[in-house]
């Protein structure tokens, strides 16, 4: 997962990553008061552009990226102070309560299943100070199910075409998207399989508050209020007193 996208992430998908960060992760970041959160861990940090955000919002935040993708994360450098490869869902390779926020943006907590979640958040809780702050995009289970159920359409680019198609598999709660790469003669020159998982509000509330975090607040990418039918929700959870 991806290791061929990596080449094409920014030029694909970085404008709509880039938008979403505005909207939800560094709007939320801009109105903590100064000196809040200045150690901050982004989870999933692909190539570096909710980083890159970050530091132009706030030079002085101190940024670690990690993602499993050593080849997302190898155009990220720029973007961090130090880059770490490792897979979330085995556990976050930091010190306890080291850092003020974290962070995860792009819908990447969607990537995991609801038992992977649970052991992430608990991770997260582990990993903040008292009172730190968990902030993240989240897409809904509305787009999952409704948006995603059985969509496809294609892209043109100047050196061929990119086709996306996305299934949700009722069986398992789940939509599995596919990425394919065309040349401009029509072969294809990759394929990639991504799949993604969304727990309705109330069970995502109720893992966390299990794992040490409560919900501060959760709004719509694009609205100060939470309606359920929004595609995408931003979530703000603090580490319950320790
Ligand atoms: C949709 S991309 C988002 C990247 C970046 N946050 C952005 O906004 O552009 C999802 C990222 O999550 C990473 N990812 C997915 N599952 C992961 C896991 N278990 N551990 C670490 N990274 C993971 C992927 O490698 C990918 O870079």
């Amino acid at each position: 997962m991806y290791a061929r996208l990596a080449e094409e992430y920014d030029a694909l998908l970085g404008e709509l990553a880039e938008s979403t960060w505005r909207q939800g992760i560094v709007a939320e970041l801009a109105g903590l008061s100064r000196g809040t959160g200045t150690r901050i861990a982004d989870i999933g940090a692909g190539t570096g552009i909710g980083g890159r955000l970050m530091r132009e919002l706030r030079p002085d935040f101190q940024i670690v990226g990690l993602d499993r993708a050593a080849r997302m994360l190898e155009r990220a450098r720029g973007s961090y102070r130090r880059t770490v490869v490792a897979d979330a869902s085995e556990g976050l390779p930091f010190e306890d309560r080291e850092f003020d926020v974290l962070v995860s943006g792009f819908d990447t907590l969607n990537y995991f299943d609801p038992a992977v979640l649970r052991v992430f958040l608990a991770e997260a809780a582990r990993c903040l100070r008292e009172f730190g702050l968990l902030i993240f995009d989240y897409s809904s289970p509305r787009l999952l199910r409704e948006e995603w159920r059985d969509l496809e359409y294609e892209e043109n680019h100047a050196d061929g075409r990119v086709r996306w198609s996305h299934r949700y598999d009722a069986s398992q709660d789940r939509c599995v998207s596919t990425v394919e790469r065309y040349s401009e003669g029509g072969e294809l020159k990759w394929r990639e399989q991504h799949v993604q998982y969304a727990l309705d509000a109330y069970s995502l509330a109720g893992l966390a508050e299990k794992q040490g975090l409560s919900v501060e607040r959760v709004r719509n990418l694009d609205k100060p209020v939470y309606t359920p039918l929004a595609n995408t929700h931003i979530w703000v959870m603090s580490r319950q007193r320790c």
